[in-house]
């Protein structure tokens, strides 16, 4: 079988999302089922051209996903993630089938640390390769390998497994840098020489796929192109294992920025690149970082009075893209209670969500609510707003609660729970207001759950600001996240720490069967 030469003009990169992939492995970033069929809709209608939608054998949740995805694409390759084996090939193939256009995406680690996992020597390795890919290719015409930890094997063997996996039929040959451990100049050196090298390596496709731990995954994602890579792998907000993945936002604006001196373009329209960033943090519960590039709060915020005076009279003195062209309103103006349903809609819409009539309501009720208690409502109220009504699952919800605190000790927590739909209440105690709260829950809803981390932030300035809380919790391995926002903080905590619940159902559910094929046992399953 012959592969498949992309025809595309030379000046086209690729861009590869796998937020649903790598980005869900990110310990407690875990999604629900419409949770991912919605980012993957707006993947696709942004303009992405692959989309990695899951690991299709990790668990059954994974597969219905990724066969969803693939069945809902109007524009974009789906594609699934299989480790060497048949049995995760042919598990991924029947995920993907019926995608418009399906890839098999088949991987295993190549450098000497993971070639001593499974005990392979090189030669069993290359035959292992070679019949692997052959399998899929046999399946589907589109396949693309990865040698993980790419950056990590030595050149000889790299340069035989890479041509292995081009004569079996690889149309696209993934170089992950699996740790983050390589720099721009080996970036673009590493795909140069392998274009140069490997015989085949003008007929296929090469794609960067970059981790972050040493904060250069997007440098070394655009070497790469530089070196002559056509795809680039990426996750919304970067999101990812560890330290994360190259962030999608940030290669494509930079190749939209500095199109001087890096001619590629993308399909990616760059003015939704705000809203999926806030859906993305809120379904995975990984919260932007305020100074992140792009996407952070504070990404086209000017504080100091020199930056003020500058932006007043000319907007490029301190901004290198038009904040437009991310999906941000250029100037806002706060909302106060007298503002009507159509002035919240026009402001939603303005900070990249767009509601349905119900949701809008909804959200319009809270806004009052939140209005009556507040002098003005900026656009991060809003926007906790609307976090805090997407909530992941509604088995466990707050009705009341009502705590008594002060110098004089114990606090008390009353609370109501609807539980499965059924109410509970209990009067529980604890050192503050806060443990008292998280005891009631514990008392209500028993859990084995560890809180790993509680952390409180104000949303606007002012007594009466919003709080966000995050809440982490871990019960045998499973991470889980939660967020809420409310004037009250011992409400938001409550919130925060029922969403966490809320989420480790579902992460329980999804993890029960093949538990440990996103960790270790990556060379495990049988063929
Ligand atoms: O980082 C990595 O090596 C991966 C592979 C599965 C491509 O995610
Ligand atoms: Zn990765």
């Amino acid at each position: 079988m012959t592969t498949t030469p992309d025809t595309r003009p030379e000046n086209r990169v690729l861009i590869f999302d796998t937020t649903l992939r790598d980005g869900e492995q990110s310990p407690g970033a875990t999604m629900t089922h419409a949770e991912k069929l919605e980012i993957a809709e707006l993947l696709d209608e942004m303009g992405v051209d692959i989309i990695e939608a899951g690991f299709p054998i990790a668990s059954e949740g994974d597969f219905k996903a990724v066969s969803e995805i693939a069945r809902q694409s109007k524009q974009a390759t789906i594609c699934g993630l299989a480790r060497a084996n048949y049995k995760d090939i042919d598990r991924c193939w029947e995920a993907v089938k019926q995608a418009r256009s399906p890839r098999i995406h088949t991987f295993i680690g190549t450098s000497p640390l993971h070639r001593a996992i499974p005990n392979l020597s090189q030669d069993e390795m290359a035959q292992r390769i070679h019949d692997t890919v052959t399998h899929a290719r046999n399946l589907c015409d589109n396949v693309q390998w990865s040698p993980m930890d790419a950056t990590r094997t030595e050149w000889d063997y790299l340069a035989r497994v890479v041509e292995i996996a081009i004569k079996a039929g690889a149309t696209t040959i993934n170089i992950p840098d699996t740790v983050g451990y390589t720099a721009p100049v080996e970036s673009a050196d590493l795909i140069r020489r392998l274009i140069a090298e490997v015989p085949g390596a003008d007929e296929i496709i090469f794609a960067t796929h970059c981790h972050n731990d040493l904060g250069m995954a997007t440098a070394n994602s655009l070497a790469a192109v530089e070196g002559g890579a056509r795809q680039i792998e990426c996750t919304i907000n970067g999101l990812g294992e560890r330290a994360g993945n190259t962030a999608l936002e940030e290669v494509v604006m930079a190749l939209k920025v500095r199109h001087d001196i890096m001619p590629w373009d993308t399909g990616v329209d760059t003015r939704r690149i705000m809203n999926i960033s806030r859906r993305v943090a809120t379904v995975s519960g990984f919260p932007v970082q305020f100074n992140k590039a792009i996407v952070g709060k504070n990404a086209f915020a000017h504080e100091s009075g020199i930056h003020q005076d500058g932006m007043l009279k000319n907007a490029e003195t301190f901004e290198i893209m038009r904040p437009e062209d991310v999906g941000l309103a250029g100037t806002s103006l706060p909302l106060g209670k007298h503002s009507g349903r159509a002035a919240l809609r026009a402001k939603l819409k303005e900070l990249g969500h767009e509601m349905a009539e119900n949701q809008l309501n909804d959200t319009f009720v809270r806004f009052k609510e939140l209005a009556d208690r507040k002098k003005e409502v900026y656009d991060d109220d809003l926007i906790a707003l609307v976090r805090q009504n997407e909530a992941v699952s509604d088995r466990v919800r707050l009705k009341s609660l009502k705590v008594i605190c002060g110098t004089e000790g114990p606090q008390h927590a009353e609370m109501t729970l609807t539980i499965d739909d059924e109410e509970k209440s209990v009067d529980a105690t604890g050192d503050g207001p806060v443990d008292a709260t998280f005891n009631a829950i514990k008392a209500l809803f028993p859990h084995e759950a560890r809180l790993q981390l509680y952390q409180v932030a104000a949303v606007t300035e002012g007594t009466d600001a919003q709080a966000t809380v995050s809440v982490r919790l871990e019960e045998d391995g499973r991470i889980a996240t939660g967020q809420s926002a409310d004037t009250d903080t011992v409400v938001a905590s409550a919130k925060a720490y029922i969403n966490a619940v809320n989420r480790l159902l579902v992460r329980r559910e999804k993890t029960a069967p093949n538990a440990d094929v996103k960790g270790v046992g990556y060379m495990d399953a049988g063929e």
